[in-house]
C-alpha cells in the first residue's frame, strides 16, 4: 500500500509470516499477538489511506469529529475557507488532548488545559501566560494528510502516503450520482466488537456464510451464488436483472461493472490495490437493499429512478459501503487492539429528506443492522475459537472465499 517501512522485522514475527500456509486462515498469533497487533499499526494503520467520515458531517467552518486510530485521536474539522483539515488531537504545550466530544461545532480550538488556543487549521493563535518570545509558528497542531472526494474523507498518517489520485478517479467517477455531497446522516451506530480487525474483513471478504446467517442480504443480492452453485437458472435470473439494469442505465451514463454471480474481486493483492468500487444488479423485485426491497428514502444524488441496483465501495484497510437509489451505507473500522475493533455504520439520505414524513428508520436501517449485528457476532465467536489451543488454520474454498485469501496475501505483502 505506502512505502516499504524500513524498521526491519523483529525475527520472531518474521518467523510466523515465513510459517503461514498459503491457501489457508492465518495461523492465530495474527489475531492476537500484542506485538503482531503493533506490527499493523505500522505496516497498514499508520501507512495507507483511511475513511474517516463524509464531507456532510462538516459542512461548515468549525464542525468537526473525531475519530480514534489506536493510540491516535484525529480531529476533522473545515477551516474557514472551507478546506478539510485532520489535525492530531494533541495540544502543543503539555499535550492534552484537546476535543474530547465525538463531534461539535468551535470557531476555535481551545485546549481545556490551559486554553492554547488554536485556529481551524491548527495554527497556535493564542498562548496565554507564556513569555513573549514564544515561537507559536512552530506550535502549531500537527496536521496529517486528508482528501475529500465524491464526499467521502479519507487520512493518511503516513509521512509520505500512496497516491491517492487512482483511488478518487475510480470513487469520483463511480459515487458521483450517489450525491453524497447532498447526503445526510439519519443515523450512525458505533460498536465495540471484541473481534481482530482482520477477522471483520475475511468476514467481509465472502458469501460463503451468507445463506447461513443473512437471510435478508441473500434475498437481495446474487453474492452468495458462485461458480460451483449458481444454476443455469439464477445465471439467466442475473443476465436478465442485468440486462434490463443496463438498457436502462446506459441513458443516465451508469453501468453495470460486475455481471457474475459471487463477489467482485478485491482486493489485488499482486497489484497492490486497496481501493475498489463496483455497480451491481439487485434481485427482481428490490430496488434498495430494504427489507422487502421497496424504496425506504426519496431518491438520492443524480438518480432519477430508481432502478439503479447497489453501488458498492470498500477501501482497505476500514471502509465499505452498499449504496441503493435512495440510501448509502457506509461502515469504517478502526483497530483499538490486538481483539478489540471499534465499528461505526452510517445510514445516509437525501439532506432534504425529513424524518418521520420522507424515511422511518424503522425502515431505513433494518437491513444493514441486522446484517451488519449478524457479521459482529460471526466475528466474536471466530476470535474465541481461534484463540483456543486447539486451533490450526483450515483451507479456504476457492470457490467461495478466492477475495479472503486475497486480502491475506495483500495483508502480508504489507507486513514484509
Ligand atoms: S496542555 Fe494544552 S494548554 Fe497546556
Ligand atoms: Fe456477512
Amino acid at each position: 500500500m505506502g512505502p516499504a517501512n524500513d524498521i526491519p522485522l523483529p525475527s520472531r514475527l518474521r518467523d510466523l509470516i515465513a510459517r503461514q500456509p498459503a491457501g489457508h486462515c492465518l495461523l492465530g498469533e495474527f489475531y492476537s499477538d500484542e506485538e503482531l497487533y503493533q506490527l499493523d499499526c505500522q505496516r497498514v494503520w499508520r501507512t495507507g489511506w483511511l475513511f474517516a467520515g463524509h464531507s456532510c458531517e462538516i459542512l461548515n467552518p468549525g464542525d468537526y469529529f473525531t475519530l480514534q486510530v489506536d493510540t491516535d485521536s484525529i480531529i476533522v474539522t473545515r477551516d474557514k475557507n472551507g478546506q478539510a483539515r485532520a489535525l492530531h488531537n494533541v495540544c502543543r504545550h503539555r499535550g492534552s488532548m484537546i476535543c474530547d466530544a465525538p463531534e461539535g461545532q468551535v470557531k476555535r480550538l481551545v485546549c481545556p488545559y490551559h486554553r492554547w488556543t488554536y485556529d481551524l487549521d491548527g495554527t497556535l493563535l493564542h498562548a496565554p501566560g507564556m513569555q513573549e518570545d514564544l515561537d507559536k509558528s512552530a506550535l502549531g497542531l500537527k496536521s496529517t494528510h486528508i482528501r475529500e472526494t465524491a464526499g467521502l474523507i479519507f487520512i493518511s498518517l503516513a509521512s509520505r502516503p500512496p497516491d491517492f489520485e487512482p483511488a478518487h478517479d475510480l470513487l469520483a467517477a463511480l459515487a458521483k450520482p450517489q450525491g453524497f455531497c447532498r447526503a445526510k446522516v439519519a443515523k450512525a451506530v458505533d460498536y465495540l466488537v471484541k473481534a481482530n480487525w482482520k477477522l471483520v474483513w475475511e468476514n467481509n471478504r465472502e458469501c460463503y456464510h451468507c445463506n447461513a446467517n443473512h437471510p435478508q442480504y441473500i434475498k437481495a443480492n446474487f453474492d452468495h451464488y458462485n461458480a460451483d452453485d449458481a444454476t443455469p437458472r439464477i445465471r439467466e435470473q442475473m443476465a436478465a436483472a442485468i440486462s434490463r439494469s443496463e438498457a436502462k442505465w446506459a441513458a443516465s451514463g451508469l453501468a453495470v461493472s460486475h455481471k457474475q454471480t459471487g463477489m467482485t474481486t478485491f482486493p489485488d493483492a499482486e497489484r497492490n490495490i486497496w481501493y475498489s468500487a463496483n455497480r451491481t444488479a439487485l434481485v427482481d423485485g428490490f430496488v434498495s437493499e430494504s427489507m422487502d426491497g421497496a424504496q425506504v428514502a426519496p431518491l438520492m444524488g443524480d438518480y432519477a429512478d430508481n432502478d439503479v441496483g447497489t453501488l458498492r465501495m470498500r477501501t482497505l484497510p476500514n471502509f465499505w459501503n452498499h449504496s441503493s437509489c435512495d440510501h448509502g451505507v457506509s461502515t469504517r473500522l478502526l483497530p483499538l487492539g490486538p481483539e478489540l475493533t471499534a465499528i461505526r455504520v452510517w445510514w445516509l439520505v437525501d439532506q432534504a429528506a425529513v424524518e418521520g414524513k420522507d424515511y422511518d428508520l424503522g425502515k431505513l436501517m433494518p437491513f444493514w443492522q441486522l446484517t451488519s449485528e449478524q457479521d459482529w457476532e460471526i466475528c466474536e465467536r471466530q476470535q474465541r475459537g481461534v484463540n483456543s489451543h486447539a486451533y490450526v488454520p483450515g483451507p479456504y474454498s476457492s470457490y467461495k472465499e478466492y477475495n479472503v485469501d486475497a486480502f491475506i496475501r495483500w495483508y502480508l505483502r504489507q507486513l514484509r
